[in-house]
């Protein structure tokens, strides 16, 4: 269903409520997720496609005056008042109002409180004149209502300032009614219906893994409401990909398709709101659009930006990670000749005798610097002919591609490991002549894609070093100075929970994310793009750059990674075969006490929780997966070192390799079970 349709439905049901008893709008009945229980409480999406503000602050000092619905005049030349809606929203607004005199409304929109004003946070460009302001301008006095035209809609915000602009000094304006309806998640009736949840003992963790849920609904767009570049102004008119809705990179901006950016946001879609269609349409938009020579372009259109190596592997990995939650083999029956030939196109950069390959499609994630045998690109390299091959075996290739590609990753690590490990630091290097960077991305994916043994001790000390950037705000790139990204924060977290090292991770999702989550100035709702070390919105404003600070985007799926780190490995859930033939349980309790987590696949429900004593002294887990799974139980280690007493299913029996460092892992098939170790 295409969005136009549906705002036609909407704007039918708004009109009958408008201006009498919409206060009293009822939308949905019933929550309709997955699983349901208390932990909803944590959904940030409303009840409604339509919302409304909840209060009114003063333009002046940004303090609340008052709560809305209420009275709000705004009276002379310049005069505003500020609507909070309290969380990120985006979509077409609405307001009515009474009018005095003659001149303009004027709606301003804000992600951040920072930018509030008559003037909107930048959306269109960093070097176009700036997005200002949309009017609705009135000649006498009257009632009028006034509705966003699509070209501007307004894809993320919190807050909206509604000023006057006027010659008489007489002229007034009561608003009398203001509303949005949501342009985002186009093709759910009921925005809280998530196949997934999380819920452990530490809110905020709880809040962290819901607002990158909802930062995930708010990238998942109508398929025409890209970003067109204007020299002022801005719209979202543009075609982003065929279908009904598509996941881009942020609420505000870019609304493109951007592949790199999937790597995180796809895994966090999974295990939380599950909406695969808006991945496979963005992924058969790069498909659409690959180049003559088989490259694939940095982003969708209508940006269609091209030229980077890394961004392309990332559409491959895409493909993957699709393939492992649907098993959509008609859409890799479709894609199939098109990937094998993007993996020769990137595979013929690798070059003798290092064995490494070349960086010459230079654009990337935010780093500074990118080319040469960077070793990020290696990283991912590796990670593509992996996913490569497991794809090649669910397409059941005849032509030895699996094995192709296996031998290629084994050689592939083998020199990664020889020109890019730096022996005296204990950490791998930018590049195989680089001395000095060792950066947050290659050494956090050297971990999480397993170019190193999650155990040895190259992954120990990497995983150690990596804390070495951290700041009391997050952790700062050596790849982009001054800079925290919650992006590459993403792979760091995912690379400490696969090192065995929860409660490092668990420390850098509360520095970086609760900063963001508890920031006065925020959406307190979603994840941002990125800020800087001295605790400034202003991502990249730094070496030289001077940023318009308001275009970073405070709703960016890439920042979304614990939202799948804390499914996959705190609860410890994870499926290892296509949806879920195969899966993993290998809880990590960190500091908590308890933790349970649940996702659907069409296979049908998985979940799982355990329970720790405070004491540490006994635990239990348990978990409820479909009949005819088979999977892979690693239980931890008793926290007080002592050994254990397990009784599995209610059958106890003894088991000294429970005490191991490692755990005790053990085969089991699918259905209900539960176990419970006691220290003896
Ligand atoms: C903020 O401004 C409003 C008027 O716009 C005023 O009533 C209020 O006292 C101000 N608050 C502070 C803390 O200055
Ligand atoms: C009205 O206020 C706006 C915004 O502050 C200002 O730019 C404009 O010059 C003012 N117009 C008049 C006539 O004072
Ligand atoms: C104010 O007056 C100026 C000059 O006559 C005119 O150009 C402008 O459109 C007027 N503004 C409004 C908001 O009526
Ligand atoms: C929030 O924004 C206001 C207005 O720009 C600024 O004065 C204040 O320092 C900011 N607060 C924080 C904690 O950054
Ligand atoms: C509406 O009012 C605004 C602000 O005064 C002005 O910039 C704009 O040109 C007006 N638009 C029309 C169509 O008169
Ligand atoms: C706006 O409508 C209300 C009733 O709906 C009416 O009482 C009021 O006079 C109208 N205002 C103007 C300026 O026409
Ligand atoms: C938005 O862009 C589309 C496509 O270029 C164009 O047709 C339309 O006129 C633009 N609308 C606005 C309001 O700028
Ligand atoms: C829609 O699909 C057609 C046919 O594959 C393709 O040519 C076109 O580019 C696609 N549109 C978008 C916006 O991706
Ligand atoms: C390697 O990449 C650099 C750009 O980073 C380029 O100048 C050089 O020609 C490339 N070498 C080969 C062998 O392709
Ligand atoms: C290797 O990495 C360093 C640090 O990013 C960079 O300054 C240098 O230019 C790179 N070397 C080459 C040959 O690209
Ligand atoms: C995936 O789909 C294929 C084709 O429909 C089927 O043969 C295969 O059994 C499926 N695999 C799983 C694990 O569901
Ligand atoms: C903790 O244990 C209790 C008692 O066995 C159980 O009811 C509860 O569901 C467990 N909680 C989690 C998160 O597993």
């Amino acid at each position: 269903m295409h969005f136009s349709h549906i705002f036609t439905i909407i704007s039918l049901g708004l009109a009958v409520h408008a201006q009498t008893c919409w206060e009293n709008l009822i939308c949905t009945g019933p929550l309709d997720t997955a699983f349901p229980g208390q932990w909803e409480a944590n959904i940030f999406a409303p009840d409604c496609r339509t919302v409304f503000p909840v209060s009114i602050l003063s333009l002046a000092n940004a303090s609340v005056i008052s709560k809305w619905p209420g009275s709000a005049q705004i009276s002379g030349n310049g005069s505003a008042l500020v609507f909070d809606f309290g969380k990120e929203v985006g979509g077409l607004a609405t307001v009515s109002y009474a009018a005095q005199g003659s001149g303009a409304l004027g709606l301003a929109f804000s992600e951040a409180k920072n930018w509030i004003g008559l003037w909107s946070d930048s959306s269109n460009g960093r070097f176009q004149a700036g997005d200002g302001a949309i009017y609705s301008n009135f000649s006498a006095s009257g009632n009028y209502s006034y509705t966003t035209d699509k070209a501007h809609l307004r894809g993320g915000f919190r807050y909206l300032t509604l000023f006057l602009i006027t010659n008489e000094t007489a002229s007034t304006i009561d608003i009398n009614y203001v509303s949005v309806e949501i342009g985002f998640q186009p093709t759910w009736s009921n925005l809280r219906a998530y196949s997934g949840y999380f819920d452990c003992s530490d809110e905020d963790l709880n809040k962290i893994w819901y607002s990158g849920a909802y930062t995930l609904q708010t990238n998942s767009v109508p398929v025409d409401t890209g970003r067109i570049f204007e020299a002022s102004g801005w719209n979202n008119s543009g075609a982003l990909s065929n279908g009904s809705t598509v996941i881009v990179d942020g609420a505000k901006r870019d609304r493109a398709v951007w592949p790199g950016d999937m790597g995180i946001a796809v895994p966090a879609t999974f295990v939380s709101i599950g909406d695969l269609d808006s991945v496979k349409n963005a992924l058969q938009t790069m498909y659409d659009h690959q180049n003559k020579d088989w490259s694939f372009p940095e982003a969708g259109p209508p940006l269609l930006q091209q030229g980077s190596d890394t961004y392309h592997m990332w559409t491959m990995i895409g493909t993957y990670n699709y393939l492992l939650y649907t098993n959509d083999t008609e859409f890799l029956d479709k894609n199939w000749d098109r990937y094998t030939h993007a993996m020769e196109y990137i595979y013929g950069k690798v070059h003798q005798p290092s064995g490494l390959l070349n960086v010459t499609g230079v654009r990337d994630w935010a780093r500074w610097q990118q080319g040469f045998n960077n070793s990020e690109t290696n990283m991912i390299l590796y990670h593509t002919l992996i996913t490569g091959a497991e794809l090649a075996t669910w397409q059941e290739d005849t032509t030895g591609l699996a094995q192709t590609y296996t031998s290629r990753a084994t050689n592939l690590s083998t020199a990664i490991n020889k020109y890019c490990w730096d022996t005296s630091y204990g950490a791998f290097k930018d590049n195989a002549t680089d001395t000095n960077l060792h950066p947050q991305d290659a050494n956090s994916m050297a971990i999480y894609f397993g170019v190193v043994a999650p155990s040895s001790a190259s992954a120990q000390s990497i995983s150690s070093r990596l804390t070495h950037n951290w700041t009391p705000i997050g952790a700062e790139s050596p790849e982009l100075p001054n800079n925290i990204s919650p992006f590459i924060s993403s792979f760091e977290i995912n690379a400490h929970f696969v090192a065995g090292q929860a409660t490092r991770a668990l420390d850098l999702i509360r520095r970086s994310w609760g900063w963001y989550l508890h920031h006065p100035n925020g959406t307190g709702s979603t994840v941002i793009e990125g800020y800087l070390t001295n605790g400034s919105f202003a991502y990249r404003n730094s070496r030289g750059y001077s940023y318009d600070e308001s275009y970073v985007s405070h709703s960016h799926g890439w920042s979304a990674g614990p939202t799948s780190a804390l499914t996959s490995y705190i609860v410890g859930l994870a499926v290892s075969g296509r949806v879920g033939s195969t899966w993993t349980l290998k809880p990590q309790f960190g500091d908590l006490e308890y933790a349970q987590a649940g996702f659907v696949t069409s296979l049908g429900k998985f979940s799982a929780g355990w329970n720790v004593t405070g004491d540490g002294r006994a635990y239990s887990v348990w978990w409820k997966v479909p009949e005819g799974t088979v999977g892979k139980v690693t239980l931890p280690p008793l926290p007080s070192g002592k050994t254990g007493k397990i009784t599995i299913d209610g059958k106890s029996f003894k088991n000294k390799s429970i005490r191991k460092k490692e755990g005790l892992t053990f085969e089991i098939g699918g259905g209900n079970h539960s176990i419970i170790v006691v220290s003896k």
